[in-house]
């Protein structure tokens, strides 16, 4: 999810590199670099952690302009990491062996470590910690003269995700770029181009765009453009005219960022799944945990520290770790534990879930855990931010950078590395190699699920239009949905300013049953699980006291048809996964409801993205 830029032509490379990078800073942020070349000198690079500011006063110190030294093709890149911490060193671009070929990537090479001991065995040596640099070392392994045949080479021994651009000075006015899962479009003008990650760097050099497909390879000059595929075979490719302002191009065309977080979801679920499941052995490969199947052997309990919507995922984890790993596991308020003298031991697993690594209570919990002994880890989205740092060991989310304050695909990334975490504990101790396997097909479905879901977009939009002007209401659910109801009550409260209450739907009856009535609406989850028949009867009890139900069911499902007032119905999928696909549906409802009542989506009144203070 980060920042690609390229350009070819008669200008001033470095200027138009860093104006590029500037407008994709949202997408990647933790560290950029520029690599350039022309006809006279070889290939320059230049690169840093931190902004693209930080970028350009370095350019302006280490290289001094001198007009007779003009580079005229370049590529660029600002970082948003997911193999190595943000520094100078892992920093895009990437050089070759030689120093004669710079890559910049977008996305995960997930046979990295692979590729990086074969090349290693060939005599290649690497400097940085980056799954990255393996590939500009595979097309020099691969280059026999020609860039694009090199490239070619390299990408078919590849597996994951990935947007490249490739830059060499042996044929300095050319740049090569390729799509694989991650997005590439070209900028086309006269008698120069570029190539970005996003729409938002062209906009100002050229509205004739050319979106690149999966599996595309582009050969781009500054006066012609050749498009083939990674087998060498031509395709034919439409120029589109981008009608976007820079603002608009930045959330990719909608209107707020958190609508873009959430169709992202299906590509963000993809990066935080993809080479993780073992099908071999039945289980999950969450390497960053550094923990051996003996030290799993040895966990007598789980704890799981969070704030906010981080808790909701939190809280899932705990059912997941109980039920399929067969492990005492409990979800705390970070914010709370220090202070009521927890009993932890040497035996626990406690793991720190926050999107930012950064929240002050949950970083203050993992030191009070630290300091009792117990074994501790992360489930961080930011690497290298200070959950993730002093716990020393973790998953990384790879979900990309979350803009919109309210936590969305943050939230189903969570879920499912915990989905994850229980199935390699659970196959560490009693979980069948049988239920092992049906749990990987399970998981390795979360991104379609996930796209049927938004593509109920406009039938959950008309729904929300019901429920606009409402006062207050609840939001029921039971075993894995109760943890849903919460998060979906608090994506409700956080953007539209409207109160809503996430309550066990066993528990509506012990008290807050008296506040029903007409206008206090229930939203009821009753997707097909275990207990659904008795949040049947729930919903009968919320329509006795007169308050309308919106029913979030599973579609087809007999059981839950023409139950509620309002219904919406969802793909059928396992139990394990309706966590993620309903909190879909209800990040949807939230938007549209504060979208009706024109709230400020993406930043909500009072809210911060990190609360970094106690
Ligand atoms: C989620 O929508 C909120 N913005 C907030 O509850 C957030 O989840 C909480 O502050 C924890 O943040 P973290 O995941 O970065 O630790
Ligand atoms: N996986 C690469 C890295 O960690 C690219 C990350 C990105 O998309 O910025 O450097």
């Amino acid at each position: 999810m980060c920042g690609i830029v390229g350009y070819t032509g008669q200008c001033d490379a470095v200027e138009t590199l860093l104006n590029g990078l500037k407008r994709l800073e949202y997408r990647g942020y933790d560290s950029a670099g520029i690599a350039v070349t022309n006809e006279q000198s070889g290939l320059q690079m230049l690169k840093t952690a931190g902004t693209v500011d930080t970028l350009e006063e370095k350019i302006q110190r280490e290289w001094p302009t001198s007009p007779d030294q003009r580079f005229t093709s370049g590529i660029g890149h600002t970082r948003w990491a997911t193999h190595g911490a943000p520094s100078d060193i892992n920093a895009h671009p990437h050089l070759d062996g030689s120093g004669h070929i710079a890559v910049v990537h977008n996305g995960i090479i997930e046979n990295h470590k692979d590729i990086h001991s074969h090349l290693e065995e060939l005599g290649h040596t690497f400097s940085s910690e980056t799954d990255t640099e393996v590939l500009a070392h595979l097309i020099q392994e691969c280059y026999e003269g020609e860039l694009l045949q090199a490239v070619c080479a390299a990408l078919q021994k590849v597996e994951g995700a990935y947007g490249i651009a490739v830059l060499t000075d042996y044929e300095p006015e050319k740049l090569i770029v390729a799509r694989h899962g991650s997005p590439i479009v070209l900028g086309v003008n006269d008698n120069a181009a570029m190539v970005a990650s996003d729409a938002p760097a062209l906009v100002t050099f050229t509205r004739r765009v050319i979106y690149l497909q999966d599996n595309d390879v582009a050969v781009v000059q500054p006066n012609d453009i050749t498009i083939r595929n990674v087998n060498n075979v031509p395709v034919r490719r439409e120029i589109s005219h981008l009608d976007w302002d820079v603002t608009a191009a930045q959330k990719g065309g909608y209107e707020h960022f958190m609508l873009k977080e959430i169709y992202e979801q299906p590509e963000s679920l993809q990066n935080t799944v993809g080479g993780r499941l073992d099908w071999d052995l039945g289980t999950a490969v969450l390497a960053g945990l550094n923990v051996t199947p003996r030290d799993i052997a040895d966990i007598q309990r789980v704890i799981l520290l969070a704030c906010g919507t981080s808790l909701h995922a939190g809280l899932v984890g705990s059912f997941y770790l109980q039920d399929i790993a067969d492990i005492p596991a409990q979800a705390e308020q970070a914010g709370e534990f220090r202070y009521r003298n927890p009993i932890i031991t040497t035996d626990d697993l406690v793991v720190a879930v926050s999107q930012s690594g950064e929240t002050a209570d949950t970083l203050a919990a993992v030191r009070e855990a630290k300091h009792k002994g117990a074994l501790v880890s992360g489930i961080c989205n930011v690497v290298g931010s200070s959950i993730a740092r002093e716990t020393e060991r973790g998953v990384y989310l790879h979900a990309g950078p979350e803009i919109g304050v309210a936590s969305t695909k943050a939230f189903t990334s969570q879920v499912a590395v915990m989905l994850m975490l229980a199935l390699k504990m659970g196959r560490c101790r009693r979980l069948s190699r049988r239920h092992g396997d049906a749990l990987c097909r399970a998981i390795s479905t979360i991104p379609e699920a996930i796209q049927a879901v938004v593509e109920k977009d406009r039938e959950i939009a008309e729904v929300a239009q019901k429920f606009k002007d409402l006062r207050s209401c609840f939001y029921i659910g039971r075993g894995y949905a109760y943890p849903v109801a919460l998060e979906g009550a608090l994506k409700l409260k956080e953007i539209s300013y409207l109160h809503a209450e996430g309550y066990h739907a066993a528990e509506l009856k012990h008290g807050p049953i008296a506040l029903l009535q007409e206008d206090v609406p229930v939203v009821a989850i009753m997707t097909d699980m275990p207990g659904k028949e008795k949040t049947v009867s729930n919903v009968r009890e919320c329509q006795a006291r007169y308050s309308p139900v919106l029913g979030v069911r599973t579609e087809g499902d007999e059981d839950t048809a023409d139950i509620a007032d309002y219904e919406i119905s969802l793909p059928d999928v396992s139990h394990y996964i309706s966590p993620i696909t309903t909190t879909v549906a209800l990040q949807l409802f939230a938007y549209h409801v504060a979208r009706l009542r024109g709230c400020d989506i993406d930043k909500p009144r009072n809210l911060a993205k990190s609360v970094t203070v106690e």
